[in-house]
């Protein structure tokens, strides 16, 4: 079965702002202090940095440096909860900080930016997407962690890129018939994985949704020796070419791991900044967004990632701004669903 609802994205591309914002208002030779005022505040206010690997190197070295971290989504929502630091600071995009409030409601939840939004998240507001389950009353709902907390709430379940895989595979154990969103491409990929019964969302990622197979085919010809490396966001086409699928986390493990010298990476190039520290003497080439037919405003970097810069996280540290809040009715339902998937995971 396939997609039911199709939704617009309504975003407004934040290009202008994003330049500025990953440029981080800050030269060269003032990143030093600034880093040290970060990591001074850091500790003034017990506080942890959990980065994304999409965000800015320098949040990224920040969290490492500073007993904080740089994770995919699952290990970040799991970082926050293990930690005894009554602070989170999450540099992502919003439906990180809300996981982690999710989990952590005693702890105070501060992101860099409030603005950064995720096109999946916002391509699947609550009310057309309780239609869609209302219409499927007898399918276990399972949704992507790119969504809000009302739509985590409305779920059974949560999952992340890199235990989708599993958990559907799981139900399916259980012969339940699942509804999926919001990322059709995940979903078609989970699908034809499993096997599953489901019927679909129909958002897609304005990152992964750009990358195209036939230019990806023509690089892979020039580097016959690379593998292909894809986040499974990505169209059908593209995963179809990919020697591994998977989480972000995944992927840098498998450049590390395989024994290739090169790799096409199809994902948000900022993740090269992890890749090259684990495999240094790899060869990393980006996979192709341009092309016929090509659209991205942001090829292969994520607009709202990029909103979070080294400045905006001294200030909220400094100020105490940009706390997210969850309404408590919601954050318990929605934690029914997220934790099942941390205890399903902890195994
Ligand atoms: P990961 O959980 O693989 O880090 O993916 C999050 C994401 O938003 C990818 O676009
Ligand atoms: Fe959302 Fe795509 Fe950005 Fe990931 S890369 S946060 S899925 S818009």
């Amino acid at each position: 079965m396939s997609g039911f609802h199709a939704t617009a994205t309504p975003f407004d591309y934040p290009e202008t702002r994003m330049v500025e914002a990953s440029l981080g208002h800050y030269s060269d030779a003032e990143r030093p202090q600034l880093m040290e005022r970060a990591q001074e505040l850091l500790a003034r206010e017990d506080a942890l940095l959990v980065a994304h690997y999409y965000t800015h190197p320098d949040l990224q070295t920040l969290a490492d440096i500073s007993g904080g971290t740089v994770a995919d989504s699952l290990e970040m929502a799991r970082f926050g909860s293990a930690s005894d630091a009554s602070t989170l600071i999450v540099a992502g995009v919003r439906f990180m900080g809300e996981t982690a409030k999710i989990l952590n409601p005693e702890k105070r939840v501060l992101m860099p930016t409030l603005e950064a939004e995720c096109s999946l998240d916002l391509g699947c507001p609550i009310e057309p997407f309780t239609e869609f389950c209302d219409a499927h009353p007898d399918r276990e709902v399972v949704v992507y962690a790119n969504t809000s907390a009302a739509v985590k709430a409305r779920a059974d379940w949560v999952v992340t890129s890199s235990c989708a895989v599993r958990i559907i595979a799981h139900l399916m154990d259980r012969d339940q018939k699942i509804l999926w969103a919001p990322d059709r491409h995940l979903g078609h990929y989970l699908q034809r994985v499993t096997g599953a019964d489901m019927v679909r969302w129909d958002g897609h990622c304005v990152v992964h949704d750009e990358f195209k197979f036939r230019a990806l085919g023509d690089l892979a010809e020039q580097h016959p020796e690379a593998a292909i490396l894809v986040h499974p966001e990505s169209p059908e086409e593209v995963i179809a070419m990919a020697d591994v699928v998977g989480s972000t986390t995944q992927l840098i493990q498998a450049c590390q791991d395989l024994p290739n010298l090169s790799f096409i990476v199809a994902t948000d190039r900022r993740i090269f900044h992890k890749m090259q520290q684990a495999a240094p003497d790899k060869l990393l080439l980006e996979a192709p967004t341009s092309g016929e037919g090509a659209t991205c405003k942001s090829c292969a970097h994520c607009p709202w990632m990029a909103m979070n810069n080294l400045s905006g996280l001294i200030e909220v540290l400094e100020n105490g701004g940009n706390e997210i809040h969850v309404d408590e009715t919601i954050r318990q339902q929605a934690l029914r669903s997220t934790r099942r998937m941390m205890e399903f995971t902890a195994h």
